[in-house]
C-alpha cells in the first residue's frame, strides 16, 4: 500500500474526543481500557522497540516518577508493536541491568489494532514501528492533549507531568496557564465576555493586570 493510502485510513483521535475503547494483552494481563481508565486520569504512550536506546531511558523515566503520576491519580499504560515475550524479557533485563521496573502494564500491540486505533503509526516515520505518542486522558475518558514524537528524539518528562497538572489545575480552578507556567507560578484569569465583566475587571485592584483580557492571579 502506497503510504498515501495508508494515511487515510489511519485513524487519529482528537483533542476533545472520547479516547477509543480497545482490550488488549499487556505485561500486567488482559486489560480493557475503559476498565483501566475508569475514575482515573490515564496517559497513554508508545515507544517504537523494545530493547532500543532511546525507549529504554523513557520507559525508565516513566518508572522512575511513578509516583508523581499516581500522586496525580493517572494512571500509565504502555505500548508497542512487541510480543509479550519480548516486553517481559525487557522489563527483566532492565530490572537486571539497572534496577528500574516497569511498573504499569504495557500493551503488546502485534497485530497493530490499538496503535492503528490512536494514529501511533504514521507511515512516513517508519511503517511497523509505533512512533513516541503521549495521549492524556481525563476520567471523562476525554483526550486531553497529544504528544508525538519521532523515533529519534525522546520525550520530556518534566514536561509530560507539567502538563498533565496544567490540565488538573485547568480544570479545578477554572483558569489557564500562560507561557512555561510551573507549579507554584500565577495563572490566568478568563477574560471578561461583556462590558460590565470588562468593566469589573478593570477596577480590580487584587489581580496582576496588563490589561482587562490579561490578568493572572496566585493560586491559593
Ligand atoms: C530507540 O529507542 O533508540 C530507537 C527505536 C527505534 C528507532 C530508532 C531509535
Amino acid at each position: 500500500m502506497e503510504n498515501t493510502e495508508l494515511n487515510k485510513v489511519t485513524q487519529m483521535p482528537r483533542i476533545g474526543d472520547l479516547a477509543p475503547d480497545f482490550e488488549a494483552m499487556t505485561t500486567k494481563g488482559i486489560i480493557k481500557f475503559s476498565e483501566y481508565a475508569k475514575d482515573n486520569w490515564v496517559v497513554l504512550f508508545s515507544h517504537p522497540a523494545d530493547f532500543t536506546p532511546v525507549c529504554t531511558t523513557e520507559m525508565s523515566g516513566f518508572a522512575q516518577r511513578k509516583a508523581e503520576f499516581d500522586k496525580l491519580n493517572t494512571r500509565l499504560i504502555g505500548l508497542s508493536i512487541d510480543s509479550i515475550h519480548s516486553h517481559l524479557a525487557w522489563v527483566n533485563n532492565v530490572r537486571e541491568n539497572t534496577g528500574v521496573y516497569f511498573d504499569f502494564p504495557i500493551i503488546a500491540d502485534l497485530d497493530m489494532k490499538v496503535s492503528k486505533l490512536y494514529g501511533m503509526l504514521q507511515p512516513n516515520e517508519h511503517e511497523t514501528a509505533a512512533v513516541r505518542a503521549v495521549f492524556f486522558i481525563d476520567p471523562e475518558r476525554k483526550v486531553r492533549l497529544i504528544m508525538y514524537y519521532p523515533l529519534n528524539v525522546g520525550r520530556n518528562m518534566n514536561e509530560i507531568l507539567r502538563v498533565l497538572e496544567a490540565l488538573q489545575i485547568s480544570d479545578k480552578h477554572k483558569v489557564a496557564l500562560p507561557l512555561d507556567w510551573q507549579k507554584g507560578d500565577k495563572v490566568i484569569i478568563p477574560p471578561p465576555k461583556t462590558l460590565e465583566e470588562m468593566d469589573e475587571r478593570l477596577a480590580d485592584d487584587s489581580v496582576e493586570k496588563t490589561d482587562f483580557y490579561l490578568a493572572k492571579k496566585e493560586l491559593v
